[in-house]
């Protein structure tokens, strides 16, 4: 009876977790410690991050294929436990001529070692990767590279702690069966992506076809790949538990109103956490832009009818959640030759940063596994004005381990 029942037990009850409540808050001292968004990583013309992706980056292009190397190398370096793939497509655009343009998505996930695929929910950060065709020589520094130099700092920053906290649940035995049920650890089934999508903007204008190419293509694909039979999620479409998608970001004074009643718990989140982060002092773009970018109460459910067409939409079709981070009104910048690099407000674009890494160590219950790094020597200004807490978190917190 007791085996049987064992056995039994994770197959005839569907323990499924609370997939939409992940999350666990932040101390002070665990926000104090996620890295600083330097200059060595986000200066336009030199930064590792950054700088690579301020180039024309049309779908099919050469620039396009230097950015994907670009984001191909950053993790097969920085980041080796994340498993990257493409998924690609190919459609006729009002601009081509009736030849066929290629649209490649790239993605990297992370998700917990003991875990079968089909069993993982996942928070996906996502962001465009191409930039639109017109005017000729249009960079797209708000729209989409800050957000892609965003979204790899806060891979970056979470990394290690997640391999902490990872390898402290397997020792003591909290890494589940596998099976997907979390034996009440539903943690042990939360994983993290980085998707970067092609072919968001349109070729021509505007319309249901001409625009949101890599989008289109990937929700189709993986709404119709199943898992193995018995996984939890039944196709991969369904391991999103949350689709977190930022665009136009790195313009000064961004307000981002909340879209969705169902995801305004994940924008309170964030709400917090930037109020936070401006208390503490650990945000650059206070003292030029004092009022918060997510300013609506945590009490407000009042649907927007703001509708804004992004990469979100054939996800939220298919019932997918959503947190749109995108600032109403859109930047000045916005599809003019000014969205460059030069017009970026780099206090801002470290805010965006930095706000991202705490929102991802909030979802994937990084509390207690994030460490002090030591103090980057890259001499920049913005830099030097947080020695103060450099010091602290390189000496008297150092000393203190989880493991
Ligand atoms: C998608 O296209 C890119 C660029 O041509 C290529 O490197 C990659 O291997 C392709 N991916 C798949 C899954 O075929
Ligand atoms: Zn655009």
């Amino acid at each position: 009876m007791a085996p049987l029942f064992h056995l039994l037990f994770p197959i005839l009850l569907p323990l499924f977790p609370t997939l939409t409540t992940a999350w666990t808050d932040l101390s002070d001292e665990t926000l104090a410690r996620l890295p600083n968004p330097s200059d060595t990583d986000f200066d336009i013309t030199t930064g590792a991050l950054l700088s690579p992706i301020l180039i024309p980056r049309v779908p099919g292009t050469e620039g396009s294929l230097k950015v994907l190397n670009h984001f191909q190398n950053f993790f097969a370096t920085k980041l080796p436990y994340w498993k990257t793939s493409t998924q690609n497509s190919t459609a006729t655009t009002p601009t081509s001529n009736g030849a066929e343009i290629p649209f490649v998505n790239f993605y990297a996930t992370r998700d917990p070692p003991w875990a079968g695929e089909g069993n993982v929910g996942r928070l996906v950060l996502v962001a465009h990767y191409d930039s639109k065709s017109t005017p000729e020589g249009f960079i797209g520094a708000t729209d989409s590279a800050v957000p892609c130099a965003v979204l790899m700092h806060a891979a970056q920053a979470v990394d290690e702690a997640l391999t902490r906290k990872w390898e402290n649940m397997r020792v003591k035995g909290l890494a589940g069966d596998g099976l997907g049920d979390g034996d009440g650890h539903e943690d042990a089934y939360r994983g993290v992506m980085i998707l970067f999508l092609d072919g968001e903007e349109a070729f021509h204008s505007w319309t249901n076809e001409d625009s949101l190419y890599g989008a289109r293509s990937l929700a189709n694909t993986w709404e119709s790949t199943p898992h193995t039979a018995l996984s939890q999620r039944k196709n991969h479409l369904s391991s999103i538990d949350l689709f977190l998608l930022l665009d136009l970001l790195g313009s000064k004074s961004p307000t981002i109103p909340s879209y969705f009643p169902t995801t305004h718990w994940a924008y309170t989140h964030m709400a917090t956490l930037e109020s936070r982060l401006r208390q503490l002092n650990h945000f650059l773009s206070h003292k030029t832009s004092p009022n918060p970018w997510f300013f609506e109460p945590a009490t407000k459910e009042e649907k927007h009818s703001m509708m804004i067409q992004d990469d979100h939409i054939p996800f939220l079709a298919r019932g997918v959640e959503v947190l749109h981070v995108i600032p109403a009104p859109f930047p000045r910048v916005w599809h003019v030759m000014e969205d460059d690099g030069e017009h970026l407000d780099m206090p801002t674009v470290k805010d965006w940063a930095r706000l991202t890494a705490a929102f991802l160590a909030g979802w994937l219950g990084l509390e207690g596994f994030v460490e002090a790094s030591l103090p980057v020597a890259n001499g920049g200004a913005e830099e030097a004005e947080d020695v103060t807490s450099g010091a602290v978190r390189g000496r008297g917190l150092r000393l203190k381990t989880e493991l």
